[in-house]
């Protein structure tokens, strides 16, 4: 049995879709876990291995992989990064998130910002931790409504669309996660 620690339908269906019959994922509500995972640590790295021992330490599970994404604006000194969530404050959602960047990016000359995604794997006493990474910039305004978070607002290095203007194939491609996905595919030798 493999769990994803996270509840996120978005993420669920990306990373089904991506593993195909490949392996059967369970989420945190699949095994029944309703549980606040405190993200706590200052880096990504940081709070996926919070969450993926949480899970594997209360729930026993012997295979949990969790992961943390963080948009990274070069502009603003890599902000939102591990706060991407919280960027407009507690509470808010990803159109207010958008708004704030947006406002933080009015008249930025240098756009250039990356997605960047933790998965961190807890095998028993063994942690493995891989990453992905997509370069893009910051457009001045949203264009979609396909996908989440900030994708109306990132387009990707080689593209003239946003995240949020691809399909979701398009996206899993290239995307972030769906690079860390494919590292964590090689290092449990699935595909
Ligand atoms: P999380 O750590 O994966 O929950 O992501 C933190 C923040 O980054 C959330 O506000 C998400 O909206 C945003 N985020 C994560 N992945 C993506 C993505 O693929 N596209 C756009 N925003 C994302």
């Amino acid at each position: 049995m493999i769990v994803f620690a996270t509840n996120n339908a978005h993420k669920l269906q990306e990373i089904r879709q991506i593993l195909g019959d490949g392996a059967k994922v369970m989420s945190l509500e699949d095994i029944g876990c309703r549980d606040d995972i405190p993200e706590t640590a200052d880096t990504l790295e940081g709070n996926a291995e919070i969450k993926a021992r949480w899970v594997a330490e209360k729930y026993g599970a012997d295979m949990v992989f969790a992961d943390d994404t963080g948009l990274e604006v070069a502009a603003l000194g890599g902000a939102p990064g591990v706060y991407s969530a919280r960027y407009a404050g507690p509470g808010h959602d990803s159109a207010a998130n958008m708004a704030r960047l947006l406002r933080e990016m009015d008249g930025v000359a240098d756009r250039s910002a990356r997605f960047r995604t933790v998965i961190a794997l807890v095998r028993g006493a063994e942690l493995t931790l891989v990453e992905g990474v997509v370069n893009g910039t910051i457009a001045t305004e949203p264009h979609g409504t396909d996908g989440f978070g900030y994708d109306p607002v990132f387009v990707p290095e080689g593209h003239s669309v946003t995240f949020a203007q691809m399909s979701a194939d398009e996206k899993n491609a290239i995307s972030h996660r769906g690079r860390a996905m494919a590292r964590l595919l090689e290092v449990l030798s699935i595909k």
